[in-house]
C-alpha cells in the first residue's frame, strides 16, 4: 500500500493566511495541519508516502517533512501539481510513485478522530471510500444509500439534496484508479472530479462505503480550522498521533532549539 497526501491547492478561503504559507502547513492545536492526514498513513503502517504540493510552497514542506521520518523507515517524496486541477489528479501526479500497488490517498486539510488502519492494512481490491452524517453535505460528494444502506448513488456538490451523507477526504483504491483517473474529463467547474472515480467503482460494484463515526473536519474556513485546533484538544486527539510522529517532532523540534541557541551567542 501506497499513501498519498494532497496538499497542495489554493486555500483562497483562507486568505490572507495562505498568501504566506500553505494551508496544511497552518497550525491545528499543536502540530502543523500537514501531520493529521500523516498520521492516518503512519498509523496503517504505510511506509512510502507522497505529498503532493503547490510549487509556491515546496521549499516549506521540504524544510519540515524532508527528513524527519528518516531514522524511522518512513520515506517522504514530494511533486509539485502546477496546477490545481482537481482531486483525481492525485493518482496522474503520483502515476509513477504508485507503480503496481495499491493506494490509499488522503486530503492534506482533513483531520479525522477514527483510526482506519484495520481497513486499510486489510484492503484488497476495489475501492474503499468513507461516509459521515453532517448537517451540510453538499459542501463535498454526497452518497445515497438504499434502505441496506447500500451506496447507490454519488455525486459532487450537489445542487438539490441527495443525502445528509458526505464523503470525507479519505480514498482507498486498487492499481486499477490511475488508469480511470486519466479517462476522467473536466466538469463543469473545470475539475477532475474524485467523485468520478468512485462511480467508475460504484458501477462495477467494487465500491465499499464504510462509515466514518468520530470528528471529521475539513479545516478550509476560518470557522472549521479554528474549530479543528479546539476540538483537537478538547477530545485530546492529538493523544492519538502514532509514538513515530510524536518522537519526530520531538527531535525536529530540539535541533531547532539548538539552532536558535547558537544564533543567540
Ligand atoms: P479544497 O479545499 O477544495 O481547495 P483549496 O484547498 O484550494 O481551497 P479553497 O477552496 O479555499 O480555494 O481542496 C481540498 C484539499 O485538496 C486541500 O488539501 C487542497 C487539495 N487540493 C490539491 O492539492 N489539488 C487540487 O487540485 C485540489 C482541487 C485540491
Amino acid at each position: 500500500m501506497k499513501g498519498i497526501i494532497l496538499a497542495g491547492g489554493t486555500a483562497t478561503r483562507l486568505f490572507p493566511l495562505t498568501t504566506t504559507t500553505s494551508k496544511q502547513l497552518l497550525p491545528v492545536y499543536d502540530r502543523q495541519m500537514i501531520f493529521y492526514p500523516l498520521n492516518v498513513l503512519i498509523k496503517a503502517g504505510v511506509k512510502d508516502i507522497l505529498i503532493i504540493v503547490a510549487p509556491e510552497h515546496s521549499g516549506q514542506f521540504l524544510n519540515l517533512l524532508g527528513s524527519i521520518f528518516e531514522n524511522y523507515g518512513i520515506r517522504i517524496e514530494f511533486k509539485v501539481q502546477k496546477v490545481p486541477r482537481g482531486l483525481a489528479d492525485a493518482f496522474i501526479v503520483g502515476e509513477n510513485f504508485i507503480d503496481d500497488d495499491n493506494v490509499t490517498m488522503t486530503l492534506g486539510d482533513n483531520i479525522f478522530e477514527d483510526d482506519f488502519s484495520e481497513q486499510i492494512k486489510n484492503f484488497k481490491s476495489g475501492g474503499l471510500i468513507f461516509a459521515k452524517k453532517v448537517p451540510d453535505p453538499e459542501r463535498s460528494g454526497v452518497v445515497k444509500f438504499d434502505d441496506n444502506m447500500k451506496a447507490i448513488e454519488i455525486q459532487e456538490k450537489p445542487k438539490k439534496w441527495l443525502s445528509d451523507y458526505a464523503i470525507p477526504g479519505l480514498y482507498v483504491y486498487d492499481n486499477r484508479v490511475v488508469a480511470a483517473a486519466k479517462e476522467v474529463r473536466p466538469s463543469e467547474r473545470g475539475e477532475i472530479e474524485i467523485t468520478s472515480l468512485h462511480n467508475w467503482y460504484l458501477k462495477k460494484q467494487e465500491l465499499e462505503v464504510a462509515m466514518v463515526n468520530g470528528v471529521w473536519l475539513d479545516a478550509g474556513t476560518f470557522d472549521s480550522l479554528l474549530e479543528a485546533s479546539n476540538i483537537v484538544k478538547e477530545k485530546k486527539i492529538y493523544k492519538n498521533f502514532d509514538s513515530i510522529i510524536d518522537k519526530a517532532i520531538k527531535e525536529f523540534s530540539a535541533e531547532f532549539k539548538e539552532l536558535a541557541k547558537k544564533r543567540l551567542v
